[in-house]
């Protein structure tokens, strides 16, 4: 595959942390430590009651705002829910599929596939999480598990559409643990997951999707998988809590784009 260059994107996956005056505070020490970083696409994506405020917050900066979730339905009488066309003026992404609404909140494939047509269609780009869990992966099943992950792509993304898709590999047994994958790993993984999206929809889409490794992605272990040529940034939880932390990653991402910019 010939390498054309992808905006690579850090996302700060913030869950059910922040109070306002933590989330405002946050946001704001993020953009500072963010000015000049230019090469790089930053989304923080906080509990939904402070998706607005952010917007706010950060109207002036280039950094954008995303949702953890979204609802399967387009609107109605679904108590408890929050719909992606409620998101789509303020959120410029939606993470759908993470492991922990996979095992805790019974998201399956279908429900999966289902919110990621609802994402495209009010125009957001949907951050779709796939990784295997430890005893897939003692199993030497990680492949196939990613494979069936991805077949929500299949069902709901259109050819038009698959370029723009952002895919994260988290492998379950990497996050929140302090125990990353190695990059190569990452990297081995990445490649089945573009040369997927190239089988199914062509050249073009499999070099346009951007495909971001999560799974205790720190300041410190960052830059060895933005090097890695199919790795085009992160998904970051729990050191996206700390701005200093979060700028440093985002540095990293900043760095390797430089570098890959010179290859
Ligand atoms: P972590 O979480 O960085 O805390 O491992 C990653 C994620 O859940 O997206």
């Amino acid at each position: 595959m010939t390498n054309r260059m992808r905006r690579p994107l850090v996302a700060g996956n913030w869950k059910m942390h922040t109070t306002y005056e933590e989330a405002i505070q946050l946001a704001q020490g993020i953009a500072k430590g963010c000015i000049g970083l230019a090469d790089v696409e930053v989304a923080l994506i906080p509990p939904f009651p402070w998706i607005v405020a952010l917007a706010e917050v950060l109207h002036d900066s280039a950094i954008v705002v995303g949702a953890q979730t979204c609802s399967m339905y387009e609107r109605g009488a679904y108590t408890g829910e929050v719909a992606a066309f409620m998101l789509a003026p303020f959120c410029r992404y939606v993470i759908v599929g993470h492991s922990e609404r996979r095992s805790l909140f019974g998201e399956t494939d279908e429900v999966v596939a289902a919110k990621l047509a609802r994402i495209l269609a009010h125009d957001m780009t949907p951050i779709l999480c796939v990784g295997e869990r430890l005893e897939e992966r003692e199993a030497g099943e990680t492949l196939g598990v990613i494979e069936r992950q991805l077949q929500a792509i299949a069902a709901s993304v259109d050819p038009s559409q698959a370029e723009r898709l952002v895919v994260a590999y988290e492998p379950v047994w990497a996050i929140g643990t302090g125990r990353p994958a190695t990059a190569s790993d990452a990297q081995h993984v990445a490649r089945f997951i573009r040369e997927w999206v190239a089988e199914r929809y062509g050249e073009r889409a499999g070099q346009g999707v951007r495909i971001l490794y999560g799974g205790s992605v720190t300041a410190e272990n960052a830059s060895a998988f933005f090097l890695e040529r199919d790795i085009d940034g992160a998904l970051v939880g729990g050191a996206s809590l700390d701005a200093a932390q979060f700028c440093g990653i985002v540095e990293a991402a900043q760095a390797a784009a430089q570098a890959k910019k010179e290859v």
